[in-house]
C-alpha cells in the first residue's frame, strides 16, 4: 500500500546576506536534512503511529506521502502511485487531518463545507448523506454542524474537521496532531472514533501525536523517527521490551518497616510511612515480591511498567549518542 525506499529531503532556504545584489545574483542556501534516507513499508488496514520529538521529520514524512511536498531523492509508492505526481485519482483515494490547521471555512457551517467535499469528490448524494448522518453519530456532532466553525470549540471543530476529511471515504488517513491542544475529554473522543473508524471502514491510517497514550491505544506498529532517521520500527510492546528494564512496585504497609529490612543495592527505594515504592529491574521483581511477602504485611501493592514516554526518552537519548545529526 506505501513503499517508501531510501527517501532523503532537504530542505533549501535562502540565507539573507544583507547585500541585495549579491542576494539576487549568488544566492546562498542553508540545507536541511529533514529525512535522510528512510525506508519502510506499510500495508493494507494497518493503523501506524510516527512519533518523535519536534522536527523528527514526521510532518514532512506525511506531506511526501500525500503528494504536497517532492522528496530530494527515493522512490515512493502510495496505492500504487508516485504522491508527487498528484493525480486525481490518487488525491481522491487519501485525506490528511492536521491538528493544527484549520481546512473549513471559518464563517460558514460544517455542513455547508461538506456540501463543497461532496461536489469537489463527485460523491453519490445518497451515500454521502449516510456517511455525514454515521460520522455525525460517531462523534456526536449533529448538535452543531450547523453552527457556523468560528464559533465551535477546538474539540468540536476537530470533530467537524475530521467528518469533511472523510466524506469521501480514502483508502489512506494521513493524521497529524490530531489531539492537538485538546482536553483529555476531547482528547479520548477523537481517539475512540479513530479505532472504531478503522474498525468499521478498514482504512490504512498513519497517525502521529506527542501524547503517547494516543499511540498506545491506537497503533500497534510504531515507526519512531528521530533527526530524519528511523531508530524503531516495530511492535510497540517489542519496543518497551527492548528498552524499559525497570518496573515499579508500589505498596501500601500496614505497620513499619522491621529494622531487618533490607534490599540490594541495585533496587531504587523510596519510602515514607505507609508508602513504599521499589524500582528494580524486570528480572529481579519475582524475587523482591517473594522477600517482601515474607518480612513485611501490607495493604495493597501494585506493579506498574516504566511509562513510555520515559522509554521513548529513552530512545532519543540512545539515538543521539549514538548517531549525530545529519548535515
Ligand atoms: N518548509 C520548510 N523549510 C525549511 N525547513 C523545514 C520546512 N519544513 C520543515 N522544516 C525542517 O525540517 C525538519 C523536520 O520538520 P517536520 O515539520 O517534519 O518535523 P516534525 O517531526 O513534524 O516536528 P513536530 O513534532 O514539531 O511537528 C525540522 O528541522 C524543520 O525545521
Ligand atoms: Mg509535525
Amino acid at each position: 500500500m506505501i513503499k517508501v525506499q531510501n527517501l532523503t529531503k532537504i530542505y533549501r532556504t535562502p540565507i539573507k546576506t544583507g547585500n541585495p545584489l549579491r542576494d539576487f545574483f549568488a544566492r546562498q542556501y542553508k540545507q536541511n536534512t529533514a529525512l535522510d534516507n528512510v525506508s519502510f513499508k506499510i500495508g493494507e488496514n494497518e493503523l501506524v503511529g510516527l512519533i518523535g520529538p519536534n522536527g523528527a521529520g514526521k510532518t514532512t514524512t506525511m506531506k511526501i506521502l500525500s503528494g504536497i511536498l517532492y522528496p530530494t531523492s527515493g522512490n515512493i509508492k502510495v496505492l500504487g502511485y508516485t504522491p508527487s505526481d498528484k493525480k486525481p485519482d490518487f488525491l481522491k483515494k487519501i485525506a490528511f487531518v492536521m491538528g493544527q490547521k484549520n481546512q473549513l471555512i471559518w464563517e460558514l457551517p460544517a455542513t455547508d463545507a461538506y456540501e463543497l467535499t461532496r461536489t469537489i469528490y463527485e460523491i453519490d448524494k445518497r451515500e454521502f448523506k449516510k456517511t455525514v448522518d454515521d460520522l455525525c453519530n460517531l462523534l456526536d456532532c449533529t448538535d452543531f454542524i450547523n453552527q457556523p466553525v468560528k464559533t465551535l470549540s477546538l474539540g468540536q471543530r476537530m470533530r467537524v474537521e475530521l467528518i469533511n476529511s472523510l466524506l469521501h471515504r480514502p483508502k489512506i488517513l494521513f493524521l497529524d496532531e490530531p489531539t492537538i491542544g485538546l482536553d483529555i475529554f476531547a482528547q479520548t473522543t477523537i481517539i475512540n472514533f479513530i479505532k472504531e473508524y478503522q474498525e468499521r471502514y478498514r482504512s490504512t491510517i498513519i497517525l502521529t501525536s506527542h501524547y503517547m497514550q494516543d499511540v498506545q491505544r491506537l497503533a500497534k506498529r510504531i515507526i519512531v523517527i528521530n533527526h530524519g532517521r528511523i531508530i524503531f520500527d516495530g511492535q510497540l510492546t517489542k519496543l518497551i521490551n527492548k528498552y524499559s528494564q525497570e518496573k515499579t512496585i508500589n505498596i501500601i504497609l500496614s505497620n513499619r518497616l522491621p529494622e531487618k529490612f533490607h534490599l540490594p543495592d541495585d533496587i531504587k527505594c523510596e519510602y515514607d510511612f505507609p508508602t513504599l515504592k521499589l524500582n528494580a529491574r524486570k528480572e529481579n521483581i519475582a524475587g523482591t515480591l517473594a522477600y517482601l511477602l515474607k518480612e513485611i504485611e501490607f495493604h495493597d501493592v501494585t506493579i506498574e511498567d516504566e511509562p513510555i514516554e520515559e522509554v521513548i526518552k529513552k530512545i532519543f537519548t540512545s539515538s543521539q549518542n549514538t548517531a549525530s545529526r545529519p548535515k
